[in-house]
Order: C-alpha cells, then structure tokens, then sequence
C-alpha cells in the first residue's frame, strides 16, 4: 500500500446502506480479452474484437502492441487490429504496470523465433513466478538468458512439443497455446488450465486456423506457419457478474444481471445459493439476483476452475462479514491474497488471518472508514462493504479498480448507490 500514490489518485466516496435493484449489463471478460490481443501478434492479416472492456488493462495491451508495430483502433467495445508488427521487443514500463504483458512471449516467438520481454516482478497477490511459462519454451527449444530486466528468448528451430504443466497456470497455459499455434506439428500439453477465458483464447486460435482438441486436462494442438486474421465477440466477465451477484446479496437489493455466461458461474451460483441467496435464471442470458434469508455462514476454499475463483475471494469475505456465524475461507491460488481482510476490519468486520485461512466471525453491521485498496479484487470487495456500511466510506488507490471494473460506479449508481469518484488535489 502506498500513501503517496494514494494522495495523489481518485478515490470514491460512498455512502452506505441503499439496496442495489434494477438492471445491468455485464461487460467482456478481461482475462480473456487480454490472451486474445496478444493473438494478433501472430497474424499479419485484419482482426475484429467485439464485447471488449475499456480498462486500463485492456488499453495497456493496446498501448504494447501499437510500440510493436500494430495499427489499432479502439471505439466502443470494439477494438479493430491492423497488425503490422515488426518489432519483437517489448516495453519494459508496460510490462511492469501490468503482469499480463508477459503473454506477447508465446506469440512473438511464434512469429519472429525470437522475443525480448520485460520481466514481470511480484505483486501485492504474491511472487507469481513464471518458472512454468519458461520452463515450458525452454521445453520448445528456446534459448533464454535473462538480462537488466529484460528475458531475451531465441528459437532457432520450431518443433512439435510434448509438456505437462507442474502446476495448474491460466496465463502459462494460455502462452503456450499462443506458441504452439504457429508451429505446424502435434503439440500435446498437459495438466493444462480450463478456465473460461482459456477456452475463448483456444476458440479464436482455431478460427485463425489452428487444429485443438481439449480432453480433460490435455490439449493436442497442431498450428500453422500462416495464421488467419479473425472476428470475435469476447466472453462475459464472470467476475464482474460475480461481483454484482455480491452487490446484490449483500445490500438486500433485486439485480438483474444482462449477458452473462451461467456455466461460468456455476460455483459462485452454488455459494450464493448455500449462503442464502436466491438466483433465478431469467431466459439463458440473465440473472436475478437477490437474498432469500439472513446471510449464513459458509466454508470456501478456493481453486482453479471449475472451482471456487480466487478472483472472488475478497467479494465473498465481505459478504461473509455479515453472515450470522462463524466463515472459513481459504486461499489455496495465491500465497498473498488476504490484505483486504484487515481493510475490512477497519470498516467493524471481524477476521483474522492466520496463513492462508481467514476466520470470519459475522458481525451485526459494518461502519463507515477510510480503506486502502491493496489489488483489482481487494478494491471490488471494499467498495461492496462501503455499500451497506454505515455512513461514508472512502476507497483510496481505485486506480486498482480501472484496471478491471468497466465503468463500476455508473453501474453501481444505475443500481441506486450512492457512489462518486472524486481526485485528490
Ligand atoms: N505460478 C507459478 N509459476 C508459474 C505460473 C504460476 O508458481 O510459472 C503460480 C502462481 O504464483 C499462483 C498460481 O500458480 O500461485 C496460479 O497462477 P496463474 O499463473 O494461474 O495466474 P495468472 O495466470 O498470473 C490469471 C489471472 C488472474 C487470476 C489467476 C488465477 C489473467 C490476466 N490473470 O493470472 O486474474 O487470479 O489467473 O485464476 O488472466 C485478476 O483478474 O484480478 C487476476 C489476478
């Protein structure tokens, strides 16, 4: 947490206890949008995305791909990419503003043999290496040497790779897949990640003319040297679905959630349900939202998917804060991943960290404090205290929050909040 950076940035300023009721509509999956933008890399030939966030993430990829050579225009939720790219070097202050810059890796080397990528440092989540992205290109053949912050990758010659993941990696999978795509032989990769916005990514590598087929945790890919251009419509961010559905709950509202993916949800759905929640599948594509009894007591822990999100984690502690009983959750992800639960405290909850569990004793309200954002989700969860805290919340840090809710205090204000964004002078 940083007291200057938060002098200086927008805060939000929010007064509690109104129910959230009415409708939104849920934008395009960050994490998948991002895989899909470092797609283009691999193709010399026009793609159209649709259903794309406007983020601070999503503008940073932008950003990164337009310093590689690409001709990008971004208008709506549509984002137009002319890819010529001639540059394999890649901006070191982007990738250190954003981790997920690590992924132009796979689709440079698939194209140029060669990539020079700015080496992603830890964040406040925890060290997140990338021992697996590397282990896996080094599997490829590729000679790296890391150097001043920079890893400098070279593949002399492109062969058809067997790997299996030590462990479960949503961007290291997404990487290698990124690779693989541009290399004309079988590839087999196993212990793989299926997280949704992998699947969206493994759905437009096949449209730009890749062959995959996913069998349980095993993906066979065979790609090509000539990869297409492509036209997609990106997923529904299941967080940020899971977030209102939260909202929702929590602030005893009716929401009613537009675009959404239900499969997606279907372990946030069942926790809601378990704490009593009510969500009612209105025709495929929303959601209603509301509380069908007092909020109860809940274990969690959380996994890759199709388990529990870590990326929920923070929203459910808040909740959790409110049930009428003792919660256990525990964060089996990412080492790091409880410094909202002391921010949480500030605003009357009772939680205590002890490794990666966290007690949540329910108390009988929240009150209104001045609260630090530590992450994107540590952010989401003290904005939805603040919503049924007592008196005025402030969030400081929100730049968190730009980088991965599109346009939350206007949905949350659509909602009936009472929220503003306000900049510190
Ligand atoms: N890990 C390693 N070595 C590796 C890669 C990962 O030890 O080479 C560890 C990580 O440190 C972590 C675990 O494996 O403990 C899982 O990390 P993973 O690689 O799956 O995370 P990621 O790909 O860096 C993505 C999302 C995260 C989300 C995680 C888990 C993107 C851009 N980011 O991160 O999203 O929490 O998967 O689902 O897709 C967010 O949106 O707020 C966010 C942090």
């Amino acid at each position: 947490m940083s007291t200057i950076l938060s002098t200086y940035s927008d805060y939000l300023v929010i007064h509690g206890g109104r129910p959230l009721v009415g409708e939104i509509y849920i934008s395009g999956a960050k994490n998948a949008s991002l895989p899909i933008l470092f797609a283009t890399i691999l193709t010399e030939e026009d793609c159209l995305i649709t259903n794309v966030p406007d983020l601070l993430d999503v503008r940073n990829t932008i950003k990164l791909l337009t310093q590689l050579g690409a001709n990008i225009e971004f208008f709506g939720d549509k984002v137009f990419v002319k890819p010529s790219i001639k540059s394999f070097t890649t901006n070191q202050e982007i990738i250190r503003s954003m981790r997920a810059s690590v992924l132009s890796m796979g689709p440079l080397l698939g194209r140029f043999q060669k990539a020079v990528v700015g080496l992603p440092g830890g964040c406040s989540i925890g060290a997140r290496p990338i021992d697996q992205h590397l282990k896996f290109f080094k599997t490829a053949g590729a000679q790296i040497r890391i150097k001043e912050g920079y890893i400098f990758a070279t593949i002399k010659k492109k062969k058809g790779v067997y790997f299996k993941f030590d462990l479960i990696t949503v961007t290291g999978t997404e990487n290698a897949l990124l690779y693989l795509s541009s290399v004309p032989e079988e590839s087999i990769l196993e212990n793989i990640a299926l997280e949704p916005e992998v699947m969206d990514l493994i759905e437009v590598l096949k449209k730009m003319g890749a062959q995959i087929t996913v069998q349980g945790r095993k993906v066979y890919i065979k790609g090509t040297e000539k990869l297409q251009g492509f036209s997609h419509s990106i997923i529904p961010d299941r967080i940020e679905a899971g977030t209102f559905i939260v909202a929702g709950i929590l602030t005893n509202g009716e929401v009613i959630l537009r675009k959404v993916n239900k499969t997606h949800l279907r372990a946030i759905i069942e926790k809601v349900k378990e704490i009593g929640g009510e969500i009612v599948d209105e025709n495929g594509e929303s959601l209603k939202v509301f509380r069908k009894e007092n909020i109860k007591p809940c274990y969690i822990e959380t996994e890759v998917y199709p388990g529990f999100p870590t990326d929920m984690q923070a929203q459910f502690m808040a909740l959790l804060s409110l049930a009428k009983g003792k919660s256990i959750i525990k964060e089996k992800i990412f080492e790091n991943r409880f410094q909202h639960a002391q921010e949480l405290n500030r605003l009357g909850a009772n939680i205590t960290v002890r490794g990666n569990t966290a007690f949540v004793e329910g108390v009988e309200k929240l009150y209104g404090a001045e609260v630090y954002s530590t992450d994107l989700r540590a952010s989401a969860s003290l904005v939805l205290a603040g919503l049924v805290a007592e008196g005025t919340t402030v969030v400081r840090d929100i730049y968190h929050l730009d980088r991965g809710y599109e346009h939350l205090e206007e949905k949350l204000k659509k909602l009936g909040a009472e929220i503003e964004r306000k900049t510190s002078t």
